[in-house]
């Protein structure tokens, strides 16, 4: 399995979806490009979540604000003083680690030696002391483990101490306390400080929700596992403005309605996806779940449903001293809302696409000869590029009628068109980029007007006229 990741990052570079930063000065640690193939599959995954968020429902309205925000903002949301993890340095090698990270390290190893009940019980006990802040506790549990020590050294760690996550920088040129701020570390507060803005210009009425797609930033102390912990990512995220105490009833409603988009309309198989409740809850929640997908290493945060109670509009009503309240002419009443947030990571559903796609296929034609290929069976209405256009050679006016059809499509949908190499071998480019269709013209065309669709994902073939070719492919990617 490792090895299959390995071969779907080398992929992903190779077929044009993802880059590393700055390459050509050897990279910049845990931050990543998007090349041809990656944007325009990162664009439609956004606008997929766009449409079914704003477009489908009453009662949701996007926003695009700002990444810099008033330095109050970070104080009043509590980041200032509790986005942080707990880290620890080992002073031999000079490495530091989340400690979270460090301790389930450690315990795949326990269970790579078949120590599943020490293991269980390592995450168990972490979890207490994390829950309970309890940081000495914490590195006392390191030691006790000899983490990371080897035989010969004594561990030699620091004390487990918070580091804060946002990065900073300053505005304007004088350089003081009041100047700093800050890169927004999710893109929720943008959110909540419109709050009345919208609800006021939208002449919204509760319930009703706010969304918004756009790049936050998290000084990542251990970046790993390709773009999933990413120090720059894009997060699109709805906050659903409720009436108080209706919070349960929204939330499992959400909780519901996420799962169904991850399957129906990212394709996402039902078991390669589940619900983790949290046990230690952010600052902000009365309840949290997780959507996790299977990655290809292992089940992982794909999502968050988080219950916010009143807690942002409450802090941003006391720092701002404006009111955050809403009339609710049904019940007569003025509060403050409570939110139910959805929260997912674009880049994430870019990886679980990839991964969910990768496929490396062997099988043995009719001659008996091996044949294999390796595919991106990306679900049509997400594929960067639609359709291939492939005249069967670059004579006889066959590049001519693959034009006309070019024409007819691109209006509605990405095409490619390509005239150069053997059908086979073009096939298989198409086959690993993720174009779901290629339709080729051969001299029968000039004929009958019928050409060949071959489906990627079956590999099968059909004859059709060239005027179904556009009606089929739209069919196929509209959802
Ligand atoms: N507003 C709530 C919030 O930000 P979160 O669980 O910290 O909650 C939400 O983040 C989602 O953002 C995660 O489920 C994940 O998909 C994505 N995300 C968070 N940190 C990330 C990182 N360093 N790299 C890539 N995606 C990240």
């Amino acid at each position: 399995e490792a090895n299959t990741f390995q071969n779907l990052i080398g992929h992903a570079k190779e077929y044009g979806y993802i880059f590393q930063s700055s390459e050509i000065y050897d990279g910049l640690s845990a931050v990543y490009d998007y090349g041809q193939n990656g944007a325009q599959l990162k664009k439609n995954i956004r606008d997929a979540w766009w449409k079914t968020m704003t477009q489908l429902n009453d009662n949701i309205v996007g926003i695009d604000a700002a990444i810099f925000m008033h330095p109050t903002t970070w104080k009043a949301s509590g980041h200032v003083d509790s986005f942080s993890d707990p880290m620890i340095d080992n002073k031999d090698s000079n490495k530091r680690y989340r400690v979270d990270h460090l301790i389930e390290a450690h315990a795949e190893k326990l269970k790579a030696e078949g120590e599943t009940q020490k293991a269980d019980a390592l995450i168990a006990q972490m979890d207490r002391l994390l829950a309970a802040d309890d940081l000495a506790g914490v590195k006392q549990l390191i030691i006790d483990n000899n983490m990371k020590c080897s035989v010969s050294s004594t561990c030699n760690w620091t004390d487990v101490r918070q580091f804060n996550l946002m990065f900073s920088t300053e505005l304007g040129s004088v350089t003081d306390e009041a100047s700093t701020i800050y890169l927004r570390p999710e893109t929720a507060q943008g959110i909540f400080v419109n709050f009345l803005n919208v609800q006021k210009t939208g002449r919204m009425k509760i319930p009703f929700g706010i969304a918004q797609t756009g790049k936050a930033f998290r000084n990542e102390i251990v970046a790993r596992q390709f773009i999933f912990r990413m120090r720059e990512f894009e997060q699109m995220e709805m906050q659903f403005f409720i009436r108080p105490g209706s919070q349960k009833e929204w939330y499992e409603h959400w909780k519901t309605e996420r799962l169904k988009w991850h399957k129906e309309i990212m394709g996402f198989p039902t078991d390669r996806l589940q619900y983790h409740d949290h046990v230690k809850l952010a600052h902000y929640a009365d309840a949290a779940v997780d959507i996790e997908f299977e990655f290809p290493f292992g089940f992982k945060e794909l999502e968050g449903i988080h219950s916010r109670t009143d807690y942002d509009l409450g802090r941003h009503q006391e720092f701002s001293k404006k009111k955050q309240q809403y009339f609710d002419t049904e019940i007569n009443q003025n509060y403050v809302p409570y939110v139910i947030e959805t929260s997912v990571g674009l880049d994430r559903l870019v990886l679980a696409t990839l991964a969910n796609a990768y496929a490396e296929e062997k099988w043995t034609k009719e001659d008996g000869s091996e044949d294999s290929r390796v595919v991106l069976k990306i679900p049509a209405n997400l594929a960067p590029t639609k359709l291939a256009v492939l005249p069967l050679t670059k004579k006889d006016g066959l590049p001519d009628l693959a034009r006309e059809l070019m024409n007819e499509c691109r209006p509605a949908f990405n095409c490619f068109y390509e005239e150069k190499d053997t059908i086979g071998k073009r096939y298989r480019r198409m086959d690993a980029v993720g174009t779901p269709f290629c339709v080729t013209i051969d001299h029968q065309t000039k004929e009958d007007g019928t050409v060949t669709i071959r489906y990627r994902d079956t590999m099968t073939q059909e004859r059709i006229h060239l005027n179904e070719v556009k009606a089929k492919v739209l069919a196929a990617i509209t959802k």
